[in-house]
Formats: C-alpha cells, structure tokens, sequence
C-alpha cells in the first residue's frame, strides 16, 4: 500500500468515526439507495457483475458534503438489496490522478475486471483549467475479486488525444464486439463542440483513435460520461445504438432542457468500422430535477440496467438546495432501471428485484370517484393503471408535492412547494397517460410515467409529517397497488 493511500484512508476513518452518526440520524437518509456513507456522492462508476455479484462503485468525496477531492466508493450485492459497503477503494494517490479519481467503467473478461478511469491533474500556475493546464489521463486497473486491485497503468494522456481537443477528455466506457474492444471518452474540441473519441483495442491496453464522433450541429460545449451500447427493439425487432451523453451548455426550450446541464440518448446505428455514427434526435433520459451522468452495464441475465447519479454538478442557491449538506453528506443513486426500446424509444423499468422490499399491500379499484384520500405513507411504490382515458388528475403527496396531468394539454407536471428547496415545476407532454409509478422515499421521487416511457427524478425535503396521498380527477375505471418499500440492507 502506498504511503498516500495509507495516510488517506486513517483520515477517511478519522472522519467516518467523527461524522457517521450525525449523517445516519439524518431524518432525510434514504431508505433504498445507495448514498455516500459520509460526504459526497456524484456519478455512478465502474456497474458490473462478475463471477454473480453486482459491484457500483460511485464518484466520492468523504472529506466534503459539498464535493471535493474524488475517489471512487464501492458497494457489492449478490442481489442488488443487500449491500456490501466497501468504502473508499481507488485513492487519488499517483501523479497521474493526485486531483481526483475521475468517472469510469468496468470491463468484464476471463475471470478478470478490468476498470477504466480518468485521473484528474491539475498543474499549479494561473491556467484556465480548460485549454491548459489540466492532465486527464485515461488510466486502467484491473482486479481478480472485484475487491482488490493491481497496479494502476496510464494508458492514454492529453497529448495522445487528437490535436484538436482541449484538456477536457474523460469518461472511459469500454464495451466488446465481434471479438474487439471499443472505448468511447467525452470531450471537448477546441472550438468548445462536445463530442466523443472512439477508440478500439486487440488486448484492452493498446488503444487506437478511430474517430470523433459529433454532430453536424454544435450541441453543447462539452460530453460527459458517454455509453454507447444496442437495444433490440420489441416493436420492429431490429437492433438500434444508443449513444448515452451528458452534454453541457444546451439552452432550455420549452419543456426540454430545464436542469443545469442534461443526461439523454441518441438513437442510431455506430458503423464500428469507420467510427461513423447517424444521429437521430437527442432525447432526455428523464424530466426531474436531479438526474445526471447515468451508466449502464449488462448484467449476466442479459438486461441492460442503468444507474444515474440522483443529483447534478454546479447547483447552487440560485437552482435549488439540499439541507442534507448540514448533517454531513449529499446525494444519492437512482434506483436502477431495465432499459428496453419499444418504437424507438428508450423506456426505464425499476429492477425487478426491487419487489423484494414490498411489505403491507393495498389494492383498490374505483370504478367512478372524483377524490381519493385513504392512502397515506413516506417509503412506498405506488402504482395506479388508469384504463380509461383520464382528462384531468392531481396528486397530492409529501405534503406539499403534486403530479398532475391535464389531457388537453397532453402534459405531466410536478409541481413542489416549499419541501422543493427551490426546486419548482418539471413538465413533459405525452399523448395518453396509461400508467403511473411513483417510487417514494423518505427524500426522493422516481416517476415512471406509462411503463417507464418518461421518468422524473427529484429529491424532495418534506418538513411535515402529514404523509397523507390524495388523488383526484375523473377516476374511473382506476387500479390502485400500493406497496410499503423496506430498506435495502448492510451486511
Ligand atoms: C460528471 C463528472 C465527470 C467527471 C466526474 C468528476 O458529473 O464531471 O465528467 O469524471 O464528474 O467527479
């Protein structure tokens, strides 16, 4: 063990033994997601099963509620509920990665995980920090466990990148087909135009530069945490990329584009000959407030899951707050999520495995009702089928949060009050609601919207203890399934 590493992890367990307690009384800790088990906690990382175990390892900075120096966390579960934390595991501790173990991913093969990561360096001067000085090093590390790992190795730094780019190339995704190995980076041209680098690979160590992947169109400065992977579509049965970004610097219209930077899809087809890919329309990933830089892995079972960071970078008083920051940490992931492609969209489905949480259950159905009041309750998946064509309905739960839906207007708004802390409306317009999922916990929402077709993420800070659920419309012919959601576990 190096002698950094060493030194960093006695301060992680000095702070742990200082602040553990006060983050776990935090009436706002979640009941079934994963979050930092002190400090800070942004993009997922690294999503993988091997040899059965599902392992997330998660973008971490356990000396700063507010974010900081980045390591890479790590949980395991045979099950996806019963967790293993294994605290702090990639340390900033080489001179290619001093300032920070930046987003990555994992690579499955022959008994071995092989990771890939950013190391973030930030050269002492006055720079700019975008043109200059700044190293992003794309670095492996591989392991026999999952557990531990072997020696760092850099494989790429800036001055292997096209000319063209600016310091910013991070992100490493590493995928496999027909028996070669495709690496995709976000990055940042020159001329501010986010793009992707693809590379390819014989042995996983030796990349070559195939291409700069962007549109024709600038869309945005910079693209980060890139994922590109196939669905099979369940309509036409043909097989689409998906090319997954998170772009930065796009401008809102309308219901689009409303967070701070955004996470969504191209769908197309990725020539991995040429390096060519067709672009069609960028689609958001999802319609709440905190949601960015997701990832996905493909599990042994086959299902393509995906795992967002339940947050965004450069927030501040001017979007909206979290009053977790007070007690000691911040942030949270999603809950994961089967993706399919139906018609050329991407729909998000909770795990299966999630049921397993289900405890009491209440089941109704109102054949015509203008309200509906007996539902109550803070940690529950709600699930309500609406089998005639609602025209107008409104949530009301945790106090002060509300989903409507008004069929002239085609729309699905959220709507929060003061338990929002500055989050306020998210809207999207869809052409008949069928269906509605609400995952909610002690401080979050997820929302899938007619089986995962739309999804809003929020976190919501609910101050009152009134966990009434009030519904109310033209309810007819309405199935209601309520289930109270138990913790995930720690072993
Ligand atoms: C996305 C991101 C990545 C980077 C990481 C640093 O949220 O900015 O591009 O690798 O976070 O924590």
């Amino acid at each position: 063990m190096s002698i950094l590493k060493r030194e960093f992890s006695k301060l992680i367990d000095v702070c742990l033994e200082k602040e553990v307690d006060k983050v776990n009384s935090d009436k706002y800790r979640l009941k079934y997601h994963l979050m930092p088990p002190i400090g800070w906690l942004n993009d997922p990382n690294g999503l993988c099963q091997f040899k059965g175990e599902y392992h997330v390892f998660y973008q971490y900075s356990p000396f700063d509620a507010n974010g900081g120096l980045k390591f890479w966390g790590h949980y395991k579960s045979k099950d996806m509920i019963e967790w293993e934390d294994l605290g702090a595991c990639l340390y900033p501790d080489t001179p290619h990665d001093c300032h920070g173990v930046y987003s990555g991913s994992a690579f499955v093969e022959n008994d071995r995980v092989y990771f890939y990561y950013t190391g973030n360096v930030k050269h002492v001067g006055s720079y700019d920090y975008i043109n200059n000085g700044r190293g992003h090093n794309t670095i492996m590390v591989t392991s026999e466990d999952g557990i531990n790992f072997n020696d760092k190795k850099v494989l790429l730094e800036n001055i292997d990148y096209p000319s063209n780019m600016t310091c910013h190339v991070r992100d490493p995704k590493v995928f496999k087909k027909n028996d070669k190995y495709f690496m995709v980076l976000g990055a940042r041209d020159n001329n501010h135009k986010g793009c992707i680098l693809l590379y390819n690979s014989d042995d996983l160590e030796k990349w070559n530069f195939l291409n700069t992947i962007s549109t024709n169109e600038k869309f945005g400065y910079m693209w980060e945490c890139p994922d590109l992977f196939e669905l099979k579509d369940e309509c036409s049965g043909e097989t689409k990329s998906i090319l997954c970004i998170s772009p930065q610097g796009i401008e809102a219209d309308g219901y689009k584009f409303n967070n701070i930077y955004q996470s969504g899809y191209f769908l197309g087809n990725m020539n991995l000959e040429n390096g060519n890919f067709d672009f069609g329309e960028f689609i958001e990933l999802d319609r709440g407030f905190d949601f960015y830089a997701p990832q996905t892995f493909i599990d042994e079972k086959g299902r393509t899951i995906l795992t967002g960071w339940m947050g965004l970078p450069d927030i501040d008083e001017e979007h909206y707050t979290n009053p977790t920051t007070k007690n000691g940490w911040l942030h949270a992931l999603t809950i994961p999520r089967e993706l399919v492609l139906i018609n050329n969209k991407v729909y998000q489905r909770p795990i299966e495995e999630l049921r397993k949480l289900r405890g009491i259950y209440i089941s109704r159905e109102l054949k015509s009702t203008r309200e509906y009041n007996e539902l109550k309750g803070e940690v529950y998946e709600l699930d309500i089928e609406f089998n005639n064509d609602i025209d107008n309905l409104k949530i009301n739960l945790k106090s002060d949060c509300n989903i409507s839906f008004d069929k002239n207007e085609r729309t699905i708004k959220l709507s929060l009050g003061d338990s929002g802390y500055g989050r306020k409306t998210r809207s999207v317009t869809i052409d008949r609601l069928n269906r509605l999922q609400i995952f909610s916990d002690t401080s979050s929402l997820e929302i899938f919207v007619n089986n995962g077709e739309e999804v809003f993420t929020t976190r919501v800070y609910s101050n009152s203890n009134n966990d009434k659920i009030n519904i109310s419309g033209n309810l007819e012919d309405v199935k209601i399934n309520m289930y109270e959601l138990g913790e995930y576990k720690y072993v």
